[in-house]
Formats: structure tokens, sequence, C-alpha cells
């Protein structure tokens, strides 16, 4: 029969291990996955939320999705998640590179706006930042993705950011009554990170392309998640649409670029950013 356009949005029995699981999107990655009937394990370095995260999607969608506490960092960590997947599943279908070492600044006080300036930043910082957010993501595709190409089949979807696309706007951050050497502002590293997971999903892409292993990525915008109403006001006057994002808005897009919904789609980048990088 015929397959309706429903059906190529439809996860069912696809396995999708999702790193940073238990954050604030991560959660929402997984109810994408879980929603369209495929099995979403959270992969996290936080064993309470990751026991929590997988729990609750467990009851609320009588699906068995595990909760493997992960450190993206550490290889034998990601070869401990994707054997223990494999144990219990038989298969992985979809690995969503979202883990980050992500520190708001918009809710920093000055003791660490100090060194989030560019002049002072500490190798130390630049190397963990680094170490979580790009380094974690060659990693994962290294272990999990050589397996997926292996077996002749798989999607990786890299959770990027709009400052993948554009620069950051550090006249967002800035605290009246500070001077200007130590006014708050978004970290060099955030920038090369998600800058880096363009190029490395693009670099993928092209490499597993024969090998059926589709690779993309996403560039969301700024989520709505309690921030001061000053630090919105000021972001939102860069954003055409007005508004920061929903928590929920960006699972449509998820689901998408990890379902046959997207499979003539291989090396893209997905921004969805309200037309902040329009303007
Ligand atoms: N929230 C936003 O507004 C926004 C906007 C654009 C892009 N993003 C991106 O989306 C992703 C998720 O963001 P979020 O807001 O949910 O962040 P979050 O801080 O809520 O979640 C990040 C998760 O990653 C986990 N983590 C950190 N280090 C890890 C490690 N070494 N190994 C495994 N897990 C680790 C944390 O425990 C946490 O649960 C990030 O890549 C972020 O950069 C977020």
């Amino acid at each position: 029969m015929e397959k309706e356009v429903k059906d190529y949005f439809d996860l069912t029995g696809k396995v999708a291990i999702i790193t940073g699981g238990a954050g604030l999107l991560g959660r929402k990655h997984a109810e994408a996955i879980a929603e369209a009937g495929g099995i979403p394990v959270i992969a996290d370095i936080n064993p309470s939320a990751t026991a929590q995260a997988s729990q609750e999607l467990s009851r609320r969608y009588q699906v068995d999705c595990l909760g493997v506490v992960t450190d993206v960092t550490q290889r034998e960590s990601i070869e401990g998640l994707l054997s223990q997947v494999l144990d219990h599943y038989k298969r992985v279908d979809i690995l969503i590179n979202n883990a980050a070492h992500n520190p708001k600044v918009e809710a920093t006080g000055t003791s660490e706006t100090e060194w989030s300036r560019f002049e002072n930043f500490p190798l130390e910082v630049w190397q963990r930042d680094l170490m979580v957010g790009l380094t974690g993501v060659f990693l994962c595709c290294q272990v999990i993705g050589t397996d997926m190409a292996a077996r002749g089949r798989g999607v990786i979807l890299n959770i990027a950011s709009d400052l993948a696309v554009i620069a950051p706007d550090q006249r967002i951050y800035r605290k009246e009554g500070l001077a200007e050497d130590s006014q708050p502002v978004k970290p060099v590293t955030y920038s090369v990170v998600k800058s880096g997971m363009i190029g490395l999903t693009r670099y993928l892409a092209t490499y597993w392309a024969a090998k059926n292993v589709r690779v993309n990525a996403i560039s969301p915008g700024g989520v709505y998640n309690g921030q001061s109403d000053e630090f919105v006001q000021k972001l939102t006057n860069l954003i055409p649409m007005g508004r920061m994002a929903h928590v929920d808005e960006y699972k449509g897009a998820v689901l998408f670029l990890v379902s046959d919904a997207s499979s003539y789609m291989t090396g893209g980048n997905l921004i969805i950013e309200g037309g902040r990088t329009v303007w």
C-alpha cells in the first residue's frame, strides 16, 4: 500500500539515543520521539535527572525508556551506552547530539561574567566547553555513528543554535552600572562549539552518505524559560516574530529531521529562530 504523508513521520519501534536528554530541550526531543511511536533513550551525565526523565517518559507514554548515565566526553562511557542499548533493544536508529555545558549568561552574577569576556577567557573553560559541546559530538558520532554506518542505516541530528549562524549581539547581555571591561558577554566557546557542529554535520553527511546514515543539524533560537523581562525585551527586539520560542516549538522539526519525512535531506541545517537571522 502506498504510504500516506503521516507514515513518513512514524517512528514505531525505532530507538533514539538523546545525549543531554534529561535537560530542558532533551526531554522535549524525547517526547517527540515517544509521541511518534519511537523509543527514547536518555543519555545524560546527571544521574538523578536521567532516572527521573526516563521514568516519567516510561510512565507517560507507556514506553520502555532506558536512562543511561553517560559522559559524552569519555569514549568508554559512550561505548558502554551503545552496548547497553544494543543489549536491551538490539538496535539503534537515531542519535540526537544535544548535550552541552550551557552557562546562561543572562542568569549569571558578576563573578562568572569576569571570565566570560574574551580577553580573560580561561583556557580551562575553553577546553571544558569544547570537550562537552564539540568533542562529545565527535566521540558520539565516532562510536554510535560508526555502528550505524556498519549496519547501513541511521540518522544523526546535531542540536546547534542560531548562534552557529550569526554572532551573539553582546548588547543584550549588558548590565546597568558595570564597567565596560566587566560587562557580561556570551562566551566565545558557545559560538565556536555551535559553528563547529555545523562543520561536523556537513563532513559526516558526505562521509556517510553512501552508508545510508543521514546527518543534519537544527539551529534553534532562545527558548523562554523564566529569563528576566529586561533580557527578554532586549532579545525579542532582535526577532522579527517578536518573541522567544516556546519549549515545545522544536518538537515538529526534530521529528521531521529524525524520521523518513526528511529522507532526501543530509548535511542540512534547519534554522528555526522566529526570523532572527533574517534581519
Ligand atoms: N535552551 C535554549 O534556549 C537553546 C537554544 C538554542 C540551542 N540550545 C541547545 O540545545 C541543547 C539543549 O539545551 P538545554 O537548554 O536543554 O540545556 P540544559 O542545560 O537544560 O541541558 C543540557 C543537558 O546536557 C547534560 N550534559 C552536560 N554535560 C554532559 C556530558 N558531559 N555528558 C552527557 N550529558 C551532559 C546536562 O546534564 C543537561 O541535562 C544544547 O546543545 C543547547 O546549546 C538551547
